[in-house]
């Protein structure tokens, strides 16, 4: 009897609060909105999590707090956010590490990108770039693969974890050269940056948000960007093609997600104000100076989105599988 009457109020209680969705999503928000990124505060993630957020928080009357969650290549925390109640108040940054090359890379993972999320929007693209310690004894991309490869037993490459952007471009980069390196895990790029910076570590791939204040400030080497054209914020640096490795094409991007669920008004609203911030002079000047791609109109909002992690589960899967997994 006992049981019954806890089941049959448990039932009225979820009803109501599903009852309750619309007035929920018209007020929506009423209070502070968590936005989870997946690794180290400083780094790509965190930065573009920061930047939107900014503005993002004015435009929806509501303090976001950033929650650094770490582990696994950032599926802890996508795990987390999966599991978080459907209401607007918790949201991701992921990116195509942990929305699109993980699939390949964890065959446990509790999460299906493509199902268990409601996309909100993309936030930026961040070209890839090849990175050194600023003592190593190359000056182009040619001397530092030859160098690389006739020395692989004591070269150490940094990522962010497996199934990370620096983790599956870096093997992207190996096979491209052929040679297994060892690779060292950090909770995410700003760590491995200081490690890449102190001499610690001698390469990795990372996103150009990252890397434009140390190229700049030059505590490190880059050899070449992973895109067809150069990049505005650092002019100088050539592109994989034209130094040579046409074959390390590799951009990532980094998006908000919502748990699967959240409701289509509270949705809108969210992918309503990432929009106007990435329309902000003032928000695209602290992206843009950081070499990020600000996706425009059509590749913006939860449609668009949901094609991409498709289509880049689709393009990462096969190059992960050949490049061998690489853990
Ligand atoms: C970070 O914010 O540290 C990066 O996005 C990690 C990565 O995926 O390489």
């Amino acid at each position: 009897m006992r049981n019954w009457f806890r089941l049959g109020s448990t039932l009225v209680a979820g009803a109501l609060a599903i009852a309750s969705f619309p007035a929920l999503a018209q007020n929506y928000p009423t209070r502070a909105i968590t936005l989870m990124v997946p690794f180290a505060a400083g780094g790509p993630t965190d930065t573009i999590a920061r930047i939107v957020s900014d503005h993002m928080a004015r435009t929806l009357g509501q303090t976001i707090v950033i929650e650094n969650m770490l582990g696994a290549g950032g599926t802890t925390a996508s795990t987390r956010a999966m599991r978080a109640s459907p209401d607007g108040y918790t949201i991701i940054m992921g990116h195509m590490g942990t929305h699109a090359a993980s699939v390949a890379l964890y065959p446990n993972l509790a999460y299906k990108p493509d199902v268990d999320f409601e996309p909100i929007g993309l936030a930026a693209g961040t070209p890839i770039l090849i990175l050194a310690r600023k003592d190593f004894p190359a000056d182009d991309l040619k001397s530092f693969s030859a160098y690389v490869k006739a020395n692989v037993a004591k070269m150490n490459q940094a990522h962010a974890g497996v199934g990370s952007v620096s983790h599956v471009t870096g093997l992207l980069l190996d096979s491209l050269l052929e040679v297994k390196p060892t690779l060292v895990p950090f909770q995410g790029t700003a760590p491995a940056m200081n490690a890449l910076i102190a001499g610690q570590v001698d390469f990795m791939t990372d996103q150009i948000v990252n890397a434009v204040p140390q190229i700049q400030g030059k505590t490190i080497k880059v050899y070449a960007i992973g895109t067809p054209q150069r990049n505005p914020a650092l002019p100088d640096v050539p592109t994989s093609e034209e130094a040579g490795l046409p074959g390390f094409q590799a951009s990532a991007w980094n998006a908000l997600f919502a748990p699967k669920n959240t409701p289509k008004p509270v949705i809108d609203r969210l992918s309503a104000a990432l929009s106007q911030a990435l329309d902000d002079a003032a928000t695209r000047k602290r992206l843009l100076d950081l070499g990020s791609d600000i996706p425009d109109g059509n590749r913006r909002g939860p449609a668009a989105l949901a094609n991409l992690v498709k289509s880049e589960m689709a393009k990462w899967t096969p190059i992960i599988k050949g490049a061998g997994s690489g853990k």
